[in-house]
C-alpha cells in the first residue's frame, strides 16, 4: 500500500514568528488531519533546527526541507548537506522545485546527484516536475515532463527509486488559482506510474507516491485524490493556512 501525502511548501514565506504560530497552529489540530496521511511541512531552512525540537513529541508531524546540495560537506557557502539535515531528524527534502529550476538554474544532471546524496542519507527526495503553460499549449508535455523524471531520476537502482516521491507540479497551475482538472493532473500521473512499470516493474512502481501539486485547495483535493494515481499533495499557499492545509489531509476518499 503507497503512502499517501500531505506536503505543505512554505517557500520563502513567514517571519520567524510567524512560522513558529503557524506550527502551533498545526499543533493544535493534532488528531483532526486525515488518518494514514503523511503530513509533512518545509518550512524555511534556518527554522528546522527550532522545529525538530518543538515537534519531536509529534509523532504524526514530520519536516521537510525545501533544498539540499548534493555533497556532505565542504567550502559550498550557503548550501545545506544532506548530513546537516539528517542530523536534524529532518525525513524529506524537496528537488527540482520548478522555482528552483527556473531561478537558480538547477538542471536535470545536479538533480540526479541531489537526489542520490539524500537518498545516501536516508532522506526522501521528493522530485518536482511539470511544464510550463507553452509547453502544454504546444502539446508535448507527456514527453517534456517524461523526459524531467528520466533524466533525473532513471539512472537509479531500483531500490533507490522506492525511495523517493515524485511531484507532478504544472508550472501554470502553481500560485495561479488554477489547478489542473483531476482528468489532467491523472493523465500525468498514470504515465509516470505506467514508465516507472515498463523501467522498474510494477512493484517498485506501485511503491512510489506521486503527488499533485498546483493551487491545491480543499475544496478541490478531493476531486484530485480520488484519482487512482495521486496519492495526495504538494501545496504551496493553501498550506500557510493550518485549517485549509488540515482539511486537504481529509480530502481522501
Ligand atoms: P501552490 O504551490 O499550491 O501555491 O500553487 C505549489 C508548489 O509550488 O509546490
Amino acid at each position: 500500500m503507497r503512502k499517501k501525502i500531505v506536503a505543505g511548501n512554505w517557500k520563502m514565506n513567514l517571519d520567524y514568528s510567524e512560522a513558529k504560530a503557524l506550527l502551533h497552529d498545526l499543533i493544535k489540530l493534532k488528531g483532526k488531519f486525515g488518518k494514514d496521511v503523511e503530513v509533512v511541512i518545509c518550512p524555511s531552512s534556518p527554522y528546522l533546527a527550532v522545529f525538530a525540537e518543538l515537534i519531536k513529541d509529534q509523532n504524526w508531524l514530520h519536516l521537510g526541507a525545501q533544498n539540499a546540495y548534493f555533497e556532505d560537506s565542504g567550502a559550498f557557502t550557503g548550501e545545506i548537506s544532506p548530513i546537516q539535515l539528517k542530523s536534524l531528524g529532518i525525513k524529506y527534502c524537496l528537488v527540482g522545485h520548478s522555482e528552483r529550476r527556473d531561478n537558480f538554474n538547477e538542471d536535470y544532471a545536479l538533480l540526479a546527484k541531489k537526489v542520490k546524496a539524500l537518498i545516501a542519507h536516508d532522506i526522501t527526495p521528493v522530485f518536482c516536475c511539470g511544464e510550463q503553460l507553452q509547453v502544454r499549449d504546444s502539446n508535448v508535455y507527456r514527453e517534456f515532463v517524461m523526459k524531467q523524471i528520466e533524466d533525473s531520476l532513471f539512472g537509479l537502482p531500483a531500490p533507490e527509486i522506492a525511495k523517493c516521491v515524485i511531484a507532478y507540479e504544472p508550472i501554470w497551475a502553481i500560485g495561479t488559482g488554477k489547478t489542473a482538472t483531476a482528468e489532467q493532473a491523472q493523465e500525468i500521473h498514470g504515465l509516470i506510474r505506467a514508465r516507472l512499470t515498463s523501467t522498474f516493474g510494477e512493484k517498485i512502481a506501485n511503491e512510489v507516491p506521486i503527488l499533485y501539486g498546483g493551487s491545491c485547495k480543499g475544496d478541490n483535493a478531493k476531486e484530485l485524490f480520488s484519482q487512482k494515481d495521486i496519492d495526495g499533495g504538494l501545496i504551496g499557499g493553501a498550506s500557510l493556512k493550518a485549517d485549509e492545509f488540515c482539511a486537504i489531509s481529509n480530502s481522501f476518499v
